[in-house]
């Protein structure tokens, strides 16, 4: 860890003490993944980097910097966007694999701002020659189908972040109009590669700004060329083909944390599309995105956030569109760390969660946001879903149906005393494991984990 963290006194201590909380935890030998069961923001990156010092190698597999992974350690913040969570741990091997969309001047801009708060970024961060890259134009794609089009269309804006994830990963599928970071680093072969692309683009962003009566400024070939030699001179560094470097570490017996960004809720394929991102979130995105065999991890740390979250447009039963979302909302502080939109908030969806813990294979739990229901006189939580008086059998696939369900609901006491210091899950108060045990049989898969606070000290170890 970082010299000045150090000399802050309290590094040292928390360390032993997260020894301590991974010795108490005995995870399951073999690799792990942790990914998010619901709309995202569960707190993944607070596990990841509890998780991390059992690890030799921390893998983001999807989504790119519209992810944002919050991490507290003592009293500094860190906000991670692209990077691995386990970048803040000395001798961790951070791998930004190939199904993960990079944003030159965004990895580049986390770099910097980790390195000036003395977090070394050098050897310990690769990323795939394999792994797409965002664009400039992404950005004004996203933005153009998200708010101009979609009035024009009079279509529901998804919300998206605007960090051109969903265009760019368009591009990866259309293929003629993509670029890789192995293309970024060839400046000869660059240059008329997006010559080529730009003119495609504006003449595409063009006519669509047109439709809808927007301006467009268009691009200039040459100036992004510019711009991306100067990414490249200091990104090729870092690149790689991660897919043989992760294949040779399992081969050689490292053991590989894959952090999961987004969340289950919003995966392209078994979220609630259209409601959702442009990559495959759950632990089914892992093969896809770094090249290892399918079936290489066993165990998956599903985060539960003990209320919900959503950012940007779509289905939420259990939303609290009164004060006590209000309440939520501040007290949890739902902002979101990527955009710093307001988050909506609503009670726990377990009907939902028990979905996502099947589509995500999880092995174990760690639940999280416990401390912002203290105070709440009854917790509900949605156990299933009625639409026009029928139970429904499963998850709906389609996001209408999830608009128009009747969320059942089970009522739980609710606790006053504050969680914050507390050690074990013994001393948290009788409610609040009631509320823990009702969710921990609902979903038939052990919590393992209880977060009491956003720091690295505050995580609690239930037992097996
Ligand atoms: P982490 O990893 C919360 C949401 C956006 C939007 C939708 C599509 O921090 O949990 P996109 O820009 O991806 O095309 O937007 O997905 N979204 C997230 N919401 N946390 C995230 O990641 C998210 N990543 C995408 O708000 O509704
Ligand atoms: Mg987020």
């Amino acid at each position: 860890m970082a010299d000045h963290m150090d000399t802050a006194g309290s590094i040292a201590g928390l360390e032993a003490k997260t020894l301590d909380t991974l010795k108490q935890l005995d995870l399951a030998a073999g690799h792990w993944a942790v990914c998010g069961l619901q709309w995202g923001d569960e707190g993944k990156g607070q596990i990841v980097d509890l998780l991390t010092q059992s690890f030799d190698l921390v893998v983001r597999y999807n989504g790119g910097n519209n992810a944002g992974h919050s991490v507290q350690i003592g009293d500094q913040k860190f906000a991670l966007h692209l990077i691995p969570s386990g970048i803040l741990c000395p001798n961790t091997l951070n791998v930004v694999a190939n199904g993960v969309v990079v944003d030159p001047p965004g990895i580049l801009e986390e770099i910097d701002g980790l390195t000036q708060r003395g977090i070394d970024i050098g050897d310990n961060l690769r990323i795939s020659s394999r792994a797409h890259v965002v664009l400039p134009y992404h950005k004004i794609q996203d933005s153009l189908f998200d708010s101009s089009l979609a009035k024009a269309w009079e279509s529901p804006p998804l919300g998206t972040t605007g960090r051109g994830i969903g265009p760019c990963y368009g591009d990866k599928a259309l293929r003629s109009t993509a670029i890789r970071m192995n293309d970024l680093l060839k400046a000869s072969e660059l240059k008329p590669m997006l010559a080529r692309i730009v003119a495609v683009k504006n003449t595409m962003l063009g006519a669509l700004a047109k439709s809808c009566g927007q301006p467009f400024e268009p691009l200039d070939a040459g100036a992004l060329y510019e711009a991306c030699g100067k990414h490249a001179d200091r990104l090729h560094r870092y690149v790689c083909d991660t897919a043989h470097l992760l294949n040779s570490s399992n081969e050689a017996g490292k053991k590989i944390l894959f952090e999961g960004a987004n969340a289950a809720l919003l995966d392209i394929d078994h979220g609630t599309y259209p409601f959702v991102t442009s990559s495959s979130c759950s632990s089914l995105g892992i093969y896809p995105g770094t090249g290892m065999p399918g079936g290489t991890v066993k165990n998956v740390m599903g985060i539960v956030k003990l209320y919900s979250s959503r950012v940007g447009s779509g289905p939420f039963p259990t939303e609290l569109h009164d004060q006590l979302g209000q309440q939520i909302r501040e007290v949890g502080k739902e902002y979101g760390t990527t955009t710093n939109r307001p988050r909506r908030c609503g009670w726990l969806d377990l009907a939902a969660v028990k979905y996502t813990t099947i589509v995500s294979g999880a092995t174990a739990l760690a639940c999280t946001g416990l401390s912002v229901l203290a105070g709440i006189e009854r917790l509900k939580v949605c156990t299933g879903y009625r639409v026009a008086g029928q139970i429904l059998d499963g998850f709906p696939a389609d996001a209408d149906v999830l608009n128009s369900v009747e969320p059942i609901f089970e009522e739980l006491a609710g606790f006053d005393q504050p969680v914050a210091t507390c050690t074990s899950y013994k001393q948290l108060p009788s409610q609040a494991r009631d509320y823990l045990d009702f969710t921990e049989e609902y979903l038939t898969i052990p919590i393992r984990v209880v977060c009491v606070g956003q720091r690295r000290d505050q995580i609690i170890v239930k037992d097996a």
